[in-house]
């Protein structure tokens, strides 16, 4: 996966899914999903996240797969390339430099919830021991606020991306993937099956799958004078959920191009995309499944926001015998998940700059990521509490703005164009050929990508402007 126009092909198609997984898999499935689904009333929430992953992402998934096999090359230069093949406009090259942009702007907040991990590897060594639900929102508070640690390891988390974007990332991440992914899933099951047992796992049950779409549609506001409780209706969650299903599956931006450009042509993309979608979706359910008994059994708020993952676990290391060595393994394994996506986040930029200034790989890594980690800055210390904290972006805090532009804006708008031009733009033989699929898959697939993809987000998008 080194250059984007190197033509290294991937060693076997496992490793092609599982470095896809890996870019997929990563805070979006395991910090941002549940505490998203948490703020956003649980049930149909998380309903409709599943909708879109296989009724919207999967197929998005799938025509940006075969678009980059296709264009064997960087987004921006696949994009213009297919475009002059189907006798398109060169504007839809557009669409690649949108995700060279969506990933830049990504990875200046998504390198401080990494370093926010890698110091929970380094707490967790040290122990959680008495934790309980105040002890743990204290130490997180205490944390993410303060000014110089979360700089430091929003630094090293970045260093540690770079290092590896630098050196071409296909040899020893291949492997490194081969195993650390795995580990990370049956690590996920174990702490799922202990959460489960020493936690209120009926709660959690009925909080992520009874959908209540009351909580979804409508925002209650109590009148401090009257006491009265108005309800007003609202889509928001609706597209926070859409946002979350593109996030989590690192759709509309070209990263899965860019993988996808290193496909071999006897790799089914219809198969491998729902395995892809599957283990995706089945990360963040499992996440939350070790989450949310804690949660309950402890009288969190399953609204605590972007510390949740970071309260709840910790009480439950703090409490089982080994907590030290499996929360140091999990905090490890989540850093892994979360640099195998940064790297994926870092790498259209990078190799687009150097392929247009014919610039060193080394030195193009470490300008991006000194600029984007600078930006970054703003995140760390942008916490509500910490110095730059009062500072809101349209009532949101640094963070916050950050990902409400990329996961809610950029990427389904991304994702809406791909759908548009793998549907409308690409002539139906030419898309047939490169998906390979058999007939009524295909046809499935194209009802999918020309109706329901456009209509689906579009749809989303009018409502949250005009409702
Ligand atoms: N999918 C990654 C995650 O869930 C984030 C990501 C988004 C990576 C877009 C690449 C592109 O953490």
């Amino acid at each position: 996966m080194a250059g984007a126009t190197a033509h290294a092909n991937w060693s076997s198609k496992w490793t092609f899914i599982l470095a896809t997984v890996g870019s997929a898999v990563g805070l979006g499935n395991i910090w941002k999903f549940p505490y998203q689904a948490g703020e956003n009333g649980g049930g149909a929430f998380v309903l409709f996240y599943l909708a879109f992953v296989f009724l919207i992402g999967l197929p998005v998934l799938m025509a940006e797969l075969s678009l980059g096999r296709r264009g064997q090359k960087s987004p921006v230069y696949t994009m213009r390339d297919i475009a002059a093949l189907e006798g398109r406009s060169r504007l839809w090259e557009l669409l690649g430099w949108s995700g060279v942009i969506g990933g830049f702007v990504i990875i200046t907040y998504y390198s401080v919830v990494g370093g926010w991990v890698l110091a929970y590897i380094v707490k967790a060594v040290q122990g959680f021991g008495g934790f309980d639900a105040d002890a743990s929102r204290a130490a997180f508070g205490a944390f993410s606020t303060d000014s110089t640690s979360p700089v430091i390891w929003h630094a090293v988390f970045m260093a540690i991306t770079v290092w590896i974007v630098a050196r071409g990332v296909k040899g020893g991440l291949e492997k490194a993937v081969t195993y650390l992914m795995p580990a990370l899933f049956i690590l996920l099951i174990g702490m799922v099956i202990y959460s489960g047992i020493t936690g209120n796992l009926q709660a959690a049950l009925e909080f992520l799958f009874t959908p209540d779409f009351g909580k979804l549609f409508f925002d209650s506001s109590v009148n401090a004078v009257t006491g009265d409780v108005t309800e007003t209706f609202t889509i928001r969650r609706v597209l926070n959920s859409l946002g979350l299903a593109f996030f989590s599956l690192s759709l509309g931006m070209g990263t899965i191009m860019t993988y996808g450009s290193y496909l071999t042509k006897d790799v089914n993309i219809g198969r491998s995309a729902f395995t892809i979608a599957l283990a995706d979706s089945a990360v963040a359910i499992m996440a939350g499944l070790a989450i949310f008994p804690i949660v309950f059994a402890y009288g969190l708020n399953p609204g605590e926001s972007v510390g949740l993952v970071f309260i709840t676990l910790p009480i439950a290391f703090g409490q089982m015998p080994g907590g030290e060595i499996v929360g140091a393994l999990f905090f490890f394994l989540l850093a892994f998940a979360a640099i195998t996506s940064a790297i994926s986040l870092l790498e259209p930029t990078v190799s687009y700059i150097s392929e247009r200034t014919n610039g060193s790989r080394t030195k193009v890594a470490i300008a991006v990521g000194v600029a984007s980690g600078s930006i970054g800055l703003l995140s760390a210390l942008g916490q509500p509490g910490n110095i730059l904290g009062d500072i809101t972006i349209f009532g949101m805090d640094i963070m916050t703005a950050k990902s409400f532009l990329t996961d809610n804006i950029m990427m389904p708008a991304g994702g809406l164009f791909i759908a548009l031009f793998a549907g409308w733009f690409v002539s139906r033989k030419n898309a047939m050929e490169e998906l390979a699929i058999d007939v009524p898959s295909f046809k499935t697939w194209y009802f999918l990508i020309r109706y329901v993809c456009p209509i689906a987000i579009t749809a989303v998008f009018i409502s949250v402007l005009t409702l």
